[in-house]
């Protein structure tokens, strides 16, 4: 029988590979021309073999397509994840939820934005009228699934109202800024996943820590983006931690 809508489909996944490879180009080639002394580190750039590592030189950090997952299955958050640091502290930050159209922005010491309208996380201090936001992340070795298994587990019965993941770290930290969400941790992400989220997240009032309540470490593949020291670090108590490979490690 002839598929009526085969042609719309091949259609649509020719079109998607063409807003993918528009967006590379635009975040990647381009700020390599405009910038020419600025270092670059990317998904993309580093899976072509380039090193990942932060130095003191203006660095780009990005993240063309973060929900990689949701993009290919049409799941409708995908954001572009742009982060700039300078002696290794972060100066801005850029994460355009596509789909929603929602620009996140901020700058250091000048407030987190969307879409133009100020960001300020929520005030609550209270775990168990809290939502928590986390991700199971794409490693599906079975020791690793059972600790992303039983920290859930653990912050779910605390009790708390409610897990959420929109399978985007930059949108997840967005939602903290925004105020949806008390508060997001992920083990196993990368650098250029969370970098521009980590300055919104500041500049809307929110702390960052790594999953052992210790500083954040960009490279080290842990986070933990919340409103308040107290709602982090009651978090961080229920993480069973791994260490996942770090990203500047090779
Ligand atoms: C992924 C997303 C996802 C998170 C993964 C990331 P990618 O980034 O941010 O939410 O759970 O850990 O690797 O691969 O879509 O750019």
């Amino acid at each position: 029988m002839t598929d009526l809508w085969q042609n719309a489909m091949d259609h649509a996944v020719a079109l998607a590979r063409k807003a993918g490879s528009l967006v590379r180009d635009a975040v990647q080639n381009d700020m390599k021309e405009k910038f020419p002394t600025h270092s670059f580190i990317g998904e993309e750039s580093v899976a072509a073999g380039e090193p990942c590592v932060l130095t003191d030189n203006p660095t780009w950090i990005v993240d063309p397509v973060d929900g990689t997952t949701n993009f290919v299955h049409g799941y409708p958050f995908v954001a572009v994840s742009i982060g700039f640091a300078v002696d290794r502290k972060l100066e801005f930050g850029v994460v355009y939820s596509c789909i929603e159209d929602k620009m996140y922005t901020a700058r250091k010491g000048k407030g987190a934005f969307c879409n133009g309208q100020i960001l300020n996380v929520s005030d609550q201090k209270e775990i168990s009228q809290s939502i928590i936001a986390t991700e199971f992340g794409s490693n599906r070795d079975t020791e690793v699934v059972d600790k992303i298994f039983s920290s859930m587990r653990k912050i779910l019965c605390l009790p708390i109202h409610g897990i959420r993941g929109v399978g985007t770290a930059a949108t997840n930290m967005c939602l903290v800024a925004s105020g949806c969400v008390e508060a997001y941790y992920e083990i196993g992400i990368h650098c250029w996943d969370i970098a521009a989220g980590a300055i919104i997240v500041t500049e809307a009032g929110g702390v960052l820590m790594d999953v052992d309540g210790g500083p954040l470490d960009l490279m080290s593949r842990r986070v933990v983006a919340a409103n308040n020291k107290i709602i982090a670090e009651r978090i961080v108590k229920e993480i069973d931690a791994f260490t996942p490979l770090r990203d500047d490690a090779s």
